[in-house]
């Protein structure tokens, strides 16, 4: 995706072939700041304080901390240190320990001495993938929202919740990939974007890209999508998924069922847009089984923003002294989601609709 005229991937090799560059999502989006990570513990902590976040993202920069791990110590104790490092740095995504198992699993095979240089290509191998995936599930849900363009003979309204774009991948996004495909293909899409309290990834993230590539789009408070819907308008909602059950469950940004619940409600389709990567085919019940990171409760009581005079502050917004909570993802059942769209298709939110899809997963199922 470009800004400013120029196309950038949310993470990249940096000139020096052996760091990364990552855009600082903390500083989106009054400000547009690269950062360079050098280290493998830099890459933990950029993970760990959100400068890069979104399911598949972290995925990749997990997996090239980990060469950056290797760099220091290649041993076999050292790529179990770095796995054991980088996966402790954010529970609910998949994605991050599939991109680490995933390399760590090649490693072993690798003479010590080229250990950190493979992961590094490995890791670029991941990105280059997911770049792949993302652009064919923007294919795949690009068709729903012509479909539903022809039906309507007017322009289609899509909710989402979250930043499920580029920047939570390395290119294109997941939920924001159909509306990047429909878009450039002509198909008139409008996006409601829900803020997305408490971390406003919604407000500060997707807002941002939807203005950079010029897809119109409105912000709207957490708790106004149901009245949207029930007013009739909102024709769709997409949204992402850091972990899905092999049942067709799925977790996602803390409010995400609620719009669901709504969406079922009001008879609107609830489409859910993910790589493979995000499958979890070990898990079966998602509200049961899938860790909910449970983050510091001063995302909730306070707010960071620009000022008048273009400075920065964070103020307080809750009583002081009063105990706050703040679980970060909700699981969404899969009976409250009409289609998965994947790389592969548009599956049905099922054990079946996913094998049908992914057969050679059957033999493991
Ligand atoms: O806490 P975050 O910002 O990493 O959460 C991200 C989301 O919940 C996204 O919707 C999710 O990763 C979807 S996949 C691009």
């Amino acid at each position: 995706m470009k800004i400013d005229g120029q196309p950038y991937r949310a993470i990249f090799p940096a000139e020096d072939g052996i760091s990364v560059k990552v855009i600082d999502q903390t500083r989106l989006p009054f400000a547009f700041e690269l950062k360079t990570l050098a280290t493998m513990t830099e890459v933990g902590q950029a993970i760990r304080t959100m400068v890069v976040r979104g399911a598949p993202l972290i995925g990749v920069a997990a997996a090239y901390g980990l060469a950056l791990g290797l760099a220091e110590d290649s041993s076999d104790g050292g790529i179990d240190r770095a796995v054991e490092f980088l996966a402790d740095t954010r529970p609910t995504a998949i994605n991050l320990r599939w991109a680490l198992d995933r390399v760590a699993a090649k490693l072993r095979a690798v003479p010590e001495t080229e250990r950190a240089a493979f992961a590094f290509a490995e890791a670029g191998r991941i990105a280059d993938e997911d770049v792949e995936s993302c652009h064919a599930i923007g294919v795949h849900g690009a068709r729903i929202l012509a479909d539903l363009h022809r039906q309507k003979g007017r322009p289609i309204n899509v909710l989402t919740h979250c930043n499920a774009g580029w920047l939570a991948t390395v290119d294109w996004g997941t939920a924001l990939a159909p509306i990047y495909v429909a878009h450039d293909a002509g198909v008139p899409v409008h996006v409601f974007v829900d803020e997305t309290r408490p971390r406003n990834q919604g407000a500060a993230l997707t807002a941002f890209e939807l203005n950079a590539h010029g897809v119109p789009h409105t912000v709207i408070a957490d708790n106004a999508g149901g009245h949207l819907m029930q007013r009739g308008q909102i024709d769709l909602c997409i949204v992402g998924s850091d972990r899905t059950t092999a049942s067709g469950d799925v977790c996602n940004k803390i409010g995400t069922y609620l719009k669901a619940l709504a969406a079922d409600d009001n008879r609107i389709p609830f489409y859910v847009a993910l790589p493979f990567s995000t499958i979890d085919w070990t898990l079966d019940d998602g509200v049961k089984e899938i860790p909910i990171e449970e983050r510091d409760g001063r995302e909730v009581s306070h707010l960071t923003g620009r000022l008048a005079d273009g400075g920065f502050a964070t103020i307080e917004v809750v009583s002081p002294g009063s105990p706050v909570a703040n679980p970060a993802f909700d699981v969404t059942p899969a009976r409250l989601v009409t289609g998965i769209i994947t790389e592969r298709g548009v599956a049905r939110a099922s054990a079946e609709g996913l094998l049908a899809l992914y057969p050679e997963r059957r033999a493991a199922a």
